[in-house]
């Protein structure tokens, strides 16, 4: 089991708090039709697409659609499509999606929807099985915590001091390439993978990180919780939020490197995508709603990983302490709503399975 997370938080509550990783999709829709565009036609009429960590199918029904339906256009009439994520995804939120009114199945009755509950950090399917895979707002997480930390006041790549960076650092490297090799040996000869994730801009000094404002505000919210002595101060020291925001360069290495004779890069770039949580409040000025919708966003993806590491381990009931810690999120973004912006990069790449 992964100790990094076990998943977005289920019974609908990632779906209804997930609009920004829509938008990231969204953002990303000429790069999907150019993903169709490019991909070798396998023979036969019949294709499999894959989406690695898909959680409960929401904004997964949105771009599968879009996908089914520019794969049609290319002549492809029977296709399966493959969901995957961890195994303690809420699959059973997932099958629902399947059978709702937004669900590709209603347009597209003669597909079938198959799920892989696995890690995507080694292969979830067969070999040579993939015409195109997709990754939405996943590929960043970790596989597991970095060995050996020790960053008692710090929790993310951006305010890591420099002995535990490079620890990160090498973590998320070993992970992508784990990924990126496990994609290489899915994907059909001609195959075509889109991958959107948290990114980093080495272009600029600073380096600019993805949602650093956001994690720094949750570091003080967990300090917090560690002057209370509700989390111990030594489990803290060893953990970081395993999501870790990647250069161009990093996102590219592996494929300029390892696996270079398997995938070919056709794109890797950086969109910032505006915060919908951030949009909403410029327009209707309801401070209130926006720290509403930005903890319940935060929390969605979050709670999961805070709970496994840090709360579990804490003086008392650990849904007690999430409670505690993402009101204490919620105050503090309510106090100074212009201190912590989600301050996205989003990295787009776009890779093709060598012949
Ligand atoms: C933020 S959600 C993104 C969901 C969806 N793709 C979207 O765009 O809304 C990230 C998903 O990645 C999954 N994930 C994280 N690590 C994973 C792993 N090692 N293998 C498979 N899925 C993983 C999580 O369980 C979660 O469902």
């Amino acid at each position: 089991m992964s100790d990094a997370t076990q998943g977005m938080v289920g019974g609908g509550y990632y779906d209804a708090h997930s609009t920004f990783q829509a938008d990231v999709a969204e953002s990303a829709s000429r790069l999907l039709e150019r993903a169709c565009a490019a991909l070798s036609l396998p023979p036969g009429g019949t294709a499999m697409i894959a989406d690695y960590g898909c959680a409960e199918g929401r904004n997964s029904m949105a771009t599968i659609s879009t996908a089914l339906t520019l794969l049609a256009a290319r002549g492809l009439t029977s296709l399966a499509v493959l969901h995957n994520d961890l195994p303690t995804n809420d699959w059973r939120g997932l099958a629902d999606s399947l059978l709702s009114s937004s669900s590709y199945l209603r347009r597209f009755p003669q597909s079938r929807g198959l799920f892989a509950p696995c890690s995507f950090f080694e292969r979830v399917t067969l070999p040579g099985s993939i015409t195109l895979g997709v990754s939405g707002s996943a590929a960043h997480w970790l596989s597991r915590q970095p060995p050996d930390l020790d960053m008692p006041t710090s929790l993310y790549r951006s305010d890591a001091p420099a002995s535990e960076l490079p620890k990160i650092l090498a973590q998320a490297a070993s992970d992508w390439e784990a990924f990126l090799a496990a994609r290489a040996e899915e994907l059909q000869p001609g195959g075509v993978l889109l991958v959107l994730m948290l990114g980093s801009d080495a272009s600029v000094d600073p380096i600019r990180i993805s949602a650093a404002s956001l994690l720094s505000l949750m570091n003080d919210c967990a300090l917090q919780l560690i002057q209370a002595g509700d989390i111990p101060s030594d489990i803290y020291a060893r953990y970081c939020f395993p999501v870790v925001p990647r250069t161009i360069a990093e996102a590219s290495a592996p494929v300029e490197g390892a696996l270079a004779d398997r995938l070919e890069l056709l794109h890797c770039g950086l969109t910032a995508v505006p915060s919908p949580y951030q949009q909403a409040l410029e327009s209707s000025g309801d401070i209130d709603r926006f720290a509403r919708d930005y903890t319940a966003f935060t929390r969605a993806f979050s709670q999961s990983s805070l709970r496994q590491s840090l709360f579990r381990h804490g003086s008392g009931d650990p849904d007690v302490l999430a409670d505690r810690f993402y009101t204490l999120l919620q105050e503090r973004i309510r106090a100074d709503p212009q201190a912590c912006p989600f301050d996205d990069l989003t990295l787009a790449m776009l890779l093709r399975r060598r012949a």
